[in-house]
């Protein structure tokens, strides 16, 4: 396995192997990997001859009040774990090496963006397609691969893709969970000890409305309202968002979900905020 920290010359490698008739797939993550990363890993080994896995804790896609010096890492150890799945080369660039101080291009979505961590992270969806589209021009990627755990993320990159033209194809990838039904994150180690207790009730949550649509309930406000129910008692404002969308359009359902749906929950624990999705069709 070949690390590569240069931009350029990541560029000139995606190029000769694509020259020499290989089939590239990307992975893109910031890093601190976990099963749900390798996972994805293990999609791209099937889909492509040649593994590229970029690790990079983008700074445009951190608001001013988020995380970005807490965010977890270790470079080490996904670097073993990358070698262990096969990944045939980490990118991991430096921050002033993937942008110019004075950078002034960004990728902007304008619809698909407006809700759910659109609207509570303004300019995040702008830093990751702007951070997505450039590991695509610097990786050549003929697949890359990305989790249904960030849903509108997943979304908003089919659209850019789509609309840009980019001539690669998105994969997505099951969510991967813990024992306990919680959603692997690398976020997930700065969560305290109570919060870590409470976490699983995200699912949790989720899976009841699953149930109750399952049975057959198609009302929104009622489908949110079994929701809440079993999140429960958390404390007050923790709830970031929870919404009922047009799994495609990600608008608000309406009064009934009737095509199929995408419930998805933002929650703030100290310090950590934490996403979860279901679809429901
Ligand atoms: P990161 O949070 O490191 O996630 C990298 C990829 O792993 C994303 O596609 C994400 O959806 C996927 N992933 C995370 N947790 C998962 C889980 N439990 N199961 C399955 N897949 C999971 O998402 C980002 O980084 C960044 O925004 C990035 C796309 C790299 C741009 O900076």
């Amino acid at each position: 396995m070949r690390v590569v920290r240069d931009p350029r010359e990541m560029q000139d490698l995606a190029l000769a192997k694509r020259r020499s008739g290989a089939r590239i797939g990307v992975v893109p993550t910031m890093g601190f990997l976990h099963e749900g990363h390798l996972s994805l890993v293990r999609i791209a080994k099937r889909e492509a001859d040649w593994v590229v896995l970029t690790l990079f804790v983008n700074p445009t896609q951190f608001g001013p009040k988020e995380d970005l010096d807490r965010y977890p890492r270790d470079f080490d150890r996904d670097c073993a774990l990358c070698e262990a799945e096969g990944v045939d080369v980490v990118f991991a660039p430096e921050t002033p090496e993937v942008y110019a101080p004075d950078h002034t291009v960004y990728v902007v979505e304008d619809v698909l963006t407006r809700g759910l961590c659109g609207a509570s992270r303004p300019g995040h969806f702008r830093g990751v397609l702007t951070v997505v589209a450039k590991l695509f021009n610097l990786t050549l990627p003929d697949v890359a691969v990305f989790g249904e755990k960030d849903a509108q993320q997943l979304r908003v990159i089919r659209r850019m893709t789509r609309d840009l033209n980019f001539p690669v194809e998105i994969v997505g990838g099951p969510i991967l969970r813990e024992a306990d039904g919680v959603a692997m994150s690398s976020r997930n180690k700065n969560l305290d000890p109570a919060s870590r207790r409470i976490a699983p009730r995200l699912y949790q949550s989720l899976c009841a409305a699953r149930t109750a649509y399952e049975a057959g309930e198609r009302r929104m406000a009622a489908l949110r309202e079994r929701v809440l129910e079993t999140l429960g008692d958390l404390s007050p404002g923790a709830v970031d968002y929870l919404e009922v969308v047009d799994d495609v359009t990600l608008e608000s359902c309406g009064e009934r979900a009737d095509a199929p749906v995408l419930i998805a929950l933002a929650v703030q624990f100290p310090g950590v905020r934490l996403i979860d999705n279901i679809r429901l069709d």
